[in-house]
């Protein structure tokens, strides 16, 4: 490639182009049965999806953030309950939370993965919590609101630590809601089941975004929550359909989440390419991290045993964050921030009470952590450009012509 052509975040663009012919074959499908909302199209996505997820349910809906609403809803957590989660996430995790009329706990996150870190929800359970003797719950010491579930986020693609999460979760009798809207087909090896565990089918439920530049993306709004439980399910069926189960007859108040004909047909055709696209991300993943080898000034993200990272996200630090991302800019490589801001600084949580220092490792990421460019479509030469470009930033010898 010449030395000065974009190199994009993302291309969105390749895959339509190539998957056109099955997509407008799903068009056409739809305007000749004017079946726009549900039905069998739905039904086939749900049921592809569950079974790529090894869940027994899938629930299709409107979108990734009433995906995790619902499954906390429906899961059983209520109004006045306290919902643990991280403050390194999209927003609508915790917007999904205080919807679903839950309190939002913060936890940190392990600097080398950027999810959960079980041992600081330990902390918070053990230190911070107490169980009431007349009513056998878990209260929030300060604010005396029952605790009753955690949301691990997969964040970036790679599935939180979900052994250490479920034993603390039984033992303390909370739900479990995985947040893996960026976890497409993400695995996770339960070395306390001696098993790969595929993402969103560990907790209760698990909940998915298929935002368009997701790793399964639709070509509008959609998402899903996966689960085991039938009875789960039945509920968010009900929630997502204005609390109906038969038409007209309302069980309970719901909302209009329920997802589309037309994009459950478009994720079933880009469903049976997901597996090849996620290969594509990982050998991208696999090259960037051969180009930087072991330089000095960047980190790169870290792939344990235990993880099959799907790499929505390929977020690596550097000190100077905003001096690299102008020296990329003036190459024309686009870079992205996920997320500048953790959400216990953010405006809209100003009322927690959060101050600097809370979540210490949350805080030093946050100015650190870039995203390069990164999709299953990623050239050699861009990614060499991308490495070179960055290492001579945070002046290291340039590897990647000499490799
Ligand atoms: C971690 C996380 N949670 C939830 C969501 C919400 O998904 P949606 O945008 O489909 O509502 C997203 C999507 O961006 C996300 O990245």
């Amino acid at each position: 490639m010449a030395s000065n052509e974009k190199v994009p975040f993302l291309d969105l663009v390749t895959p339509h182009v190539e998957l056109e012919p099955e997509l407008l074959a799903v068009c056409q499908k739809v305007f000749r049965t004017a079946g726009f909302i549900g039905g069998p199209m739905v039904e086939e996505f749900e049921r592809e999806f569950a079974k790529y997820c090894d869940t027994i349910c899938c629930v299709g809906l409107a979108n990734g953030t009433d995906a995790v609403r619902f499954a906390l809803m429906a899961a059983g957590v209520q109004p006045g309950d306290t919902v643990v989660t991280v403050s390194h996430t999209f927003i609508a995790t915790t917007e999904a939370i205080s919807q679903a009329g839950a309190h939002i706990q913060f936890v940190d996150i392990d600097e080398r993965t950027y999810c959960m870190d079980p041992l600081k929800l330990q902390e918070y359970l053990e230190k911070k919590c107490h169980r009431d003797p007349a009513t056998g719950k878990l209260l929030d010491n300060k604010t005396k609101s029952p605790v009753t579930a955690v949301v691990p986020v997969h964040l970036y693609g790679q599935v939180a630590d979900m052994d250490a999460i479920l034993e603390l979760a039984n033992r303390f009798k909370l739900l479990v809601v995985e947040d893996a809207c960026q976890a497409h087909g993400a695995e996770y090896f339960s070395k306390k089941e001696n098993r790969w565990r595929k993402a969103g089918s560990i907790g209760q439920v698990g909940a998915f975004s298929f935002y368009p530049g997701k790793n399964l993306g639709a070509c509008g709004e959609a998402g899903a929550a996966t689960t085991n439980d039938e009875e789960i399910a039945r509920k968010m069926r009900m929630i997502r359909d204005h609390g109906q189960a038969k038409k007209y007859y309302h069980d309970i108040e719901g909302y209009n989440g329920r997802l589309d004909a037309l994009q459950a047909g478009f994720l079933t055709v880009k469903l049976r390419h997901l597996a090849d696209w996620t290969r594509g991300r990982q050998e991208a993943a696999k090259r960037y991290q051969h180009l930087f080898g072991k330089a000095e000034g960047v980190v790169t993200p870290l792939q344990p045993d235990i993880s099959r990272h799907v790499y929505h996200l390929y977020v690596v630090r550097v000190l100077d964050r905003t001096g690299l991302q102008k020296h990329l800019a003036d190459a024309k490589i686009d870079t992205g921030i996920h997320y500048p801001v953790p959400l216990h600084q953010q405006k809209a949580y100003a009322h927690l009470g959060y101050k600097a220092g809370d979540l210490p490792v949350t805080e030093k990421i946050a100015p650190q952590i870039v995203s390069l460019p990164m999709f299953p479509h990623l050239q050699g030469e861009q990614q060499a450009r991308v490495v070179d470009k960055v290492l001579e930033f945070v002046g290291q010898p340039v590897l990647s012509r000499t490799t």
